[in-house]
């Protein structure tokens, strides 16, 4: 029995690697597993095999396990901490910065550097990458639901917001300073040159060997002296221990050495 569900779960894998351009191998089995069950439950689908033939005959299902499987959870000034140390001890030692979100869901954490950036009267070039196309686009258009906005403080909602029915659009003038584009991590190719690099709560879910991969790349993305910013839970792992010297470690945040 227990061999029949690991050959149906990689079933289930296999087409969604073949179907679509996102490479599940590089993830952790078991928050896959987790989230495809939750997936079955909602369609009252109770075992592999039926959920396989559900998957190979709707199109649509993949689309929505695709989504469901690169959980695409942000906000605003998401663990504010973080945002307080990048205003007062890394924005002022910058000069026109240039800045990469990597893994930046809908857009609200390179839209909050911006803020942070003309805050400070900075010239700054931001990207904001994603894997998840709809995301992206949903970036672009840059209106926000009322979770979104929770940590927003009501000054900085005032003067950046725009109230749109019951949600809220990011005003032009820090829109058009992030140019957002569809990325997968594992295909990097920005060679260097960022000032800092922002990737949050995604490497969490990448297997340990893609973890070290992307690291290396972000390094190799980095000017020398460059930020590197991680995750609440995510840390330095493989080679890339010895290529940052932690800054603040509570707020997972290093300099390339
Ligand atoms: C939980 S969100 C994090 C958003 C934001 N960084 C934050 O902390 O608020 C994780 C994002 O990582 C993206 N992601 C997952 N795998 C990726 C990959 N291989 N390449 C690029 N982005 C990826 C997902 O699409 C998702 O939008």
């Amino acid at each position: 029995m227990k061999r029949n569900q690991d050959q149906d779960f990689k079933r289930i894998v296999s087409i969604i690697n073949k179907v679509t351009d996102f490479n599940l191998d590089h993830y952790k089995i078991k928050p896959l597993r987790r989230r495809i069950h939750s997936r079955m439950r909602r369609l009252g689908i109770d075992n592999y095999e039926d959920y396989t033939n559900y998957l190979a005959t709707n199109k649509d299902e993949v689309t929505i396990l695709e989504e469901a499987l690169t959980i695409n959870l942000t906000r605003f000034f998401r663990n504010k901490a973080v945002f307080e140390y990048i205003k007062d001890e890394i924005l002022p030692s910058l000069n026109n910065p240039s800045i990469w979100s990597a893994g930046c869901a809908s857009g609200a954490e390179p839209f909050t550097l911006a803020i942070l950036c003309h805050e400070q009267n900075l010239n700054c070039s931001i990207v904001g990458t994603d894997i998840d196309t709809e995301s992206i686009k949903k970036a672009r258009e840059g209106i926000y639901d009322i979770f979104s906005m929770k940590e927003v403080e009501p000054d900085i909602q005032k003067k950046y917001f725009k109230k749109v029915g019951k949600n809220y659009k990011i005003i032009d003038k820090i829109k058009e300073r992030v140019k957002f584009q569809q990325l997968d991590l594992k295909d990097i190719s920005f060679e260097s040159g960022f000032d800092l690099i922002i990737c949050r709560n995604v490497l969490i879910y990448l297997s340990r060997e893609f973890q070290e991969q992307t690291l290396l790349c972000f390094h190799k993305a980095l000017k020398p002296g460059g930020y590197l910013i991680l995750g609440k839970v995510e840390s330095l792992v493989g080679q890339a221990k010895e290529l940052f010297n932690p800054l603040n470690l509570k707020n997972r945040i290093y300099d390339k050495r």
